[in-house]
């Protein structure tokens, strides 16, 4: 992909600048439980409003099926907004139409506005180009600060990229420098560490990483799928048996590629998946047959901790263990402490990504010393599978054809 252009690339004093946040943030009991996404878009925002210009914010809220739907509006989301950008935020109904037009023609230059949800629109996610044309007439040029919704090809992500100059925001550039350094021209040796329940959701993951790094560290219950498939029990453990023949042909390619997997040596293994239960620690072969493995053992993660120092570049998407339940999170935690330590030293780039390991990092207090945290979940994964976004892909298309 050539590079998009930046907000270096233009001035947008008295310009109405539509931006696609992703404002889709996690709620509990009806509140915000987690702030960054709207702490990660604040630079950009408050960078377009200081140059003057009428900054105009779409986004989606979790997924309303192209109708209103008064529980998903985003109206108590611009206002949590307002107050991280510490800056009025107005609002509109909706997102196009008389109602956005009016808004946005009572700006002035410096405001912000926030439009309803996006997917309110059936159109929306069609990418129908009426939608998209309706959002370009609000604006005179597309900023895209959304890297965490670029894996939809919407009429706000990518259709209305095609009808206004489009640039990316310092959010988008900042995920896509963090990925392009870990895993486009990444320093050598680079590790990749998968782990998850499943081996289905994560296989074009695995088959791009076998090619792509020199070690893949295989854990949370998709181990088990692997291990099994080598011929050890696993007893009650979370498996995908109809898989095992799919785990083997990755191994094989692995093998093929150059790149060293790393399996468990040992599990943390319960007969009940509850807090605090009773545990062992048994080796791969000694699963007993009415246990299940919750995380991988102590050994397992010293080997990986052991390698750390011959590592330059670490990716990791997903935690090792059932880490919500404790103590299934001892093995996220400890490796997480040896990630962060060796980030700060200077002698390791750490890039994570994935709402879990998101959250894994910060209950073990690691996120911060991280080199990069990405903000997006399925993005993440798309762009580590070696997809092509559409929503970062139209930022450089657009350059061959507008001005
Ligand atoms: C996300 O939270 O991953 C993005 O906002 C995309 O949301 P979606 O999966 O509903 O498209």
């Amino acid at each position: 992909m050539a590079s998009a252009r930046t907000l270096d690339d233009v001035a947008v004093k008295g310009l109405r600048v539509l931006v696609r946040a992703d404002l889709n943030v996690p709620m509990q009991d009806g509140k915000i439980s987690d702030l960054t996404r709207l702490e990660r878009l604040a630079p950009t925002i408050n960078e377009l409003s200081a140059a003057g210009a009428k900054v105009i914010v779409c986004s989606h809220f979790d997924r309303p099926k192209g109708k209103p739907v008064p529980a998903m509006s985003l109206r108590p989301i611009a206002a949590a907004l307002g107050t991280v950008l510490g800056h009025e935020v107005a609002f509109a109904d909706d997102c196009i139409g008389p109602v956005a037009e009016a808004a946005v023609a009572k700006l002035a230059d410096g405001d912000v506005l926030v439009l309803e949800n996006t997917r309110f629109h059936a159109g929306e996610e069609a990418n129908d180009p009426n939608l998209s044309q309706s959002l370009a007439d609000l604006a005179d040029i597309y900023v895209n600060d959304a890297f965490s919704a670029a894996h939809r090809a919407h009429s706000s992500t990518e259709g209305v990229a095609r009808l206004r100059p489009a640039y990316a925001g310092r959010l988008m550039q900042a995920e896509l420098a963090a990925l392009s350094a870990a895993l486009g021209d990444p320093q050598r040796p680079v590790a990749a560490i998968v782990a998850g329940s499943k081996v289905s959701t994560k296989l074009d993951l695995l088959t791009n990483l076998v090619a792509k790094v020199d070690i893949l560290v295989i854990g949370g219950a998709m181990a088990n799928t692997f291990l099994a498939a080598q011929g050890h029990d696993v007893g009650k453990s979370l498996q995908e048996k109809d898989l095992h023949a799919t785990a083997l042909s990755i191994l094989a390619t692995a093998k093929e590629k150059g790149c060293e997997i790393i399996l468990p040596v040992d599990l943390v293994v319960s007969a009940t998946f509850a807090p605090n239960p009773p545990t062992q620690v048994v080796g791969i072969d000694a699963v007993p047959a009415n246990m299940m493995a919750l995380d991988v053992g102590p050994a397992t993660v010293a080997g990986i901790i052991a390698r750390l120092p011959h590592i330059k570049t670490l990716l990791w998407n997903g935690p090792l263990g059932a880490f919500e339940t404790p103590p299934f999170q001892t093995a996220t935690n400890a490796l997480a402490d040896a990630v962060a330590k060796a980030t700060v030293d200077g002698t390791l780039i750490s890039v994570g990504g994935g709402g879990d390991t998101v959250s894994a990092l910060r209950l073990a207090g690691a996120a911060d010393s991280m080199t990069y945290l990405s903000s997006a979940g399925g993005a993440f994964l798309e762009w580590m599978e070696g997809k092509i976004l559409p929503g970062v892909e139209v930022l450089s298309a657009g350059l061959s054809n507008l001005g």
